[in-house]
């Protein structure tokens, strides 16, 4: 899918730190159609590549609306959205993509935790009332983006944590019918509380931090032989397989680097897969047939890609 180049149309404080931005085609012809759950890829002024979930209207083919959260310790991206990001900047953008699609089910509960609520929140609109419960947690409430929007529809329980202390997910799980669809979105401890409590059909996005599969790995260095390229190379501890690879393959694909995106996916040739990723199920992982080489580490003396 190739880069377009789209216009900020407008920019918005939607929270305490956390702006909207509202893009469109400079021309003004009708942006690609989306569904809920789906993001862009947005290449900053910078050439700083990130991920937003779309929180407008999938109906509104005139503009994407994304929230940016102001992440301090973050890598830079969400610090340049807020400080020179602003009406008439131009910005390269690919998708929309759909990893997090709603399926169809009965009832659905959403957890959201802080920016995690962008992509939820188009979800939640297109549902009928009655058939979702909403649950949102954040630091406080003048840092919860949309709150407003929410207040108006049924089944919304906004808790911020300075007043009201942490989502009580045992009492929001508990006696839900296993037939429900819950979907989770926010920062990795909330995901992997609501995935201890959950055993029914769940669906999640994560931010930033990756997950790891809990096994022990090598935490030493490894070799990595990239087949169709012919060569060789060592990964030293701490440092990435991806930047490893980039010594030889220097287009290789990627883009969060943070093994949430999917971008740099690799078939896995020989050896054992060390997964630190949050974008193989269960099974894919025990498979070990491919892994993100941005996070992922090999478990063995050796692993063999097809690069
Ligand atoms: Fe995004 Fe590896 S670059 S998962």
């Amino acid at each position: 899918m190739s880069v377009f180049r789209l216009t900020v149309r407008s920019v918005v404080r939607e929270a305490e730190g956390v702006l909207g931005l509202l893009l469109a085609d400079p021309e003004g012809a009708d942006l690609p159609p989306w569904e809920p759950g789906a993001h862009l890829e947005v290449t900053l002024p910078s050439g700083a590549v990130r991920h937003y979930s779309l929180c407008g209207d999938p109906g509104d083919r005139g503009a994407y609306r994304l929230g940016v959260l102001r992440e301090p310790a973050g890598r830079g991206g969400s610090e340049e959205v807020h400080a020179s990001v602003g009406p008439g900047t131009v910005l390269g953008v690919r998708g929309p993509f759909n990893r997090f699609p709603l399926v169809p089910a009965e009832r659905y509960l959403f957890v959201a935790g802080g920016i995690g609520i962008t992509p939820l929140l188009p979800m939640v609109r297109s549902l009928p009332p009655g058939s979702w419960s909403l649950l949102y947690g954040g630091r406080s409430l003048a840092s919860m983006a949309y709150r407003e929007e929410l207040a108006g529809l049924p089944g919304v329980t906004l808790v911020p944590q300075d007043t009201e202390g942490l989502l009580d997910l045992d009492a929001a799980l508990g006696g839900l019918p296993p037939s429900t669809a819950v979907y989770c979105c926010g920062p990795e401890g909330l995901l992997r509380a609501v995935e201890e409590r959950w055993e029914g059909a769940l669906h999640t996005e994560r931010f930033g931090a990756a997950a790891s599969d809990g096994s022990e790995g090598s935490s030493g260095g490894f070799e990595v032989e990239l087949r169709r390229s012919g060569r060789t190379v060592r990964v030293e501890p701490g440092r990435s397989l991806l930047d490893a690879v980039r010594e030889v393959v220097p287009g290789v694909a990627y883009s969060c680097e943070e093994g949430w995106c999917g971008t740099c996916e690799t078939k896995v040739l020989a050896g054992t897969p060390e997964h630190h990723d949050s974008v193989l199920g269960e099974e894919e992982r025990a498979a070990g047939t491919s892994m993100m080489i941005c996070v992922g580490r090999s478990r063995g003396p050796r692993l063999t890609l097809d690069l």
